[in-house]
């Protein structure tokens, strides 16, 4: 049997600024609170827990959070992006600016966190193009 995602760190300059900017995009009250960690629990359980870093911000390893959610809530989402304004790219390595991808018989789009981590928002799971 596979195991399951329970949780996975995330490292920041400012845990709770990080966690409100991602609560923020899914429209979701929060961050909680747990130890050394803002906190944001997502839809299949898993906590995504950021946590302040020890080290500079350029030596913060960026990382890929991928968020699968519904059309009408690709559409709520891609509004807030909008309302503050932020840069997005439809690919993610800043390919594409200001534009959103229609890969695997979807939507996605791509925008960076605080530090620069990539958060990416789908509308379907990733399918092997032919
Ligand atoms: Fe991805």
């Amino acid at each position: 049997m596979p195991a399951r995602l329970d949780h996975t760190i995330v490292h920041s300059t400012d845990r709770f600024a990080s966690a409100r900017f991602l609560t923020g995009l899914l429209g979701e009250p929060g961050p909680g609170s747990f130890g050394p960690f803002a906190t944001v629990r997502v839809a299949n359980g898993v906590t995504i827990d950021f946590a302040d870093s020890i080290v500079g911000r350029d030596r913060i390893v960026l990382q890929h959070l991928a968020f699968l959610v519904s059309e009408d809530e690709f559409d709520e989402i891609f509004a807030r992006i909008g309302d503050r304004g932020l840069p997005y790219w439809g690919g993610p390595h800043h390919q594409e600016p200001q534009r959103i991808n229609h890969r695997h018989h979807g939507r996605g789009v791509y925008v960076d966190d605080p530090d620069g981590h990539a958060i990416e928002f789908l509308t379907h799971p990733y399918v092997e193009e032919e």
